[in-house]
């Protein structure tokens, strides 16, 4: 996908070095629970990879003046909370990572636009969900930028750590259009 100053695609090996360059950056992971290893940055691109070949969609590489900056897409969560149940199945989440050089731009507000375009218009998609820590105040800016509600909090598992206070917000089709 083709936004204004953005190209979303698929993931190249190349991209492997500078993601887990931004998986390593303390401020990027300020609200993650660790930072990744490039081991851990690997694995975690395989998983990506994996994702758009079960679902056809997934965390697209982000490019901006030619060159990777990070990711935002839609995934379908690996874990479960009791807020789930009241949302459009399979809950889809628009999300984001991008290079702390990359922030102040507007680029993943524009970038998860056409994401949640793509879910709306070409998925099918009534809903589209995203969560994020509750002081992840960058992250919630964006989510109300793109007219995203929160509708819940809970707390959200980690594996090897404890749950960590979050917030999910919510966007629906009708309202997205309303909102154009
Ligand atoms: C979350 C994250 C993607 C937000 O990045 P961001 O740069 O704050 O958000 P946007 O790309 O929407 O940019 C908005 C900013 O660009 C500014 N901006 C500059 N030029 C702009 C333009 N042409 N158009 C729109 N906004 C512009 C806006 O004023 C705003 O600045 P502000 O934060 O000072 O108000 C980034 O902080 C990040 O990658 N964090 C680490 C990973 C993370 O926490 N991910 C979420 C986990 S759930």
């Amino acid at each position: 996908m083709r936004t204004e100053r953005l190209v979303l695609r698929g993931w190249t090996d190349r991209d492997r070095r500078p993601f887990a360059e931004l998986n390593a950056d303390p401020v990027v992971m300020e609200h993650f629970p660790s930072r990744l290893t490039r081991a851990e940055s690997d694995a975690f691109a395989d998983r990506i990879e994996e994702h758009f070949a079960v679902h056809g969609f997934g965390l697209w590489a982000l490019e901006a003046q030619g060159e990777f900056v990070g990711y935002t897409g839609l995934s379908v969560p690996r874990f479960h909370a009791d807020w789930m149940a009241a949302r459009e199945q399979p809950v889809v989440e628009v999300g984001w990572r991008l290079r702390r050089d990359a922030w102040g731009h507007g680029y993943a507000t524009e970038a998860a636009r056409a994401c949640v375009g793509h879910a709306f218009e070409d998925l099918g998609r009534s809903e589209v969900v995203s969560f994020t820590t509750v002081g992840n105040v960058r992250s919630r800016a964006v989510m109300a930028r793109l007219g995203m509600r929160p509708v819940a909090e809970y707390d959200h598992p980690v594996e090897g750590h404890a749950a960590v206070p979050s917030v999910c917000y919510l966007l629906r089709r009708s309202a997205s259009v309303q909102g154009a």
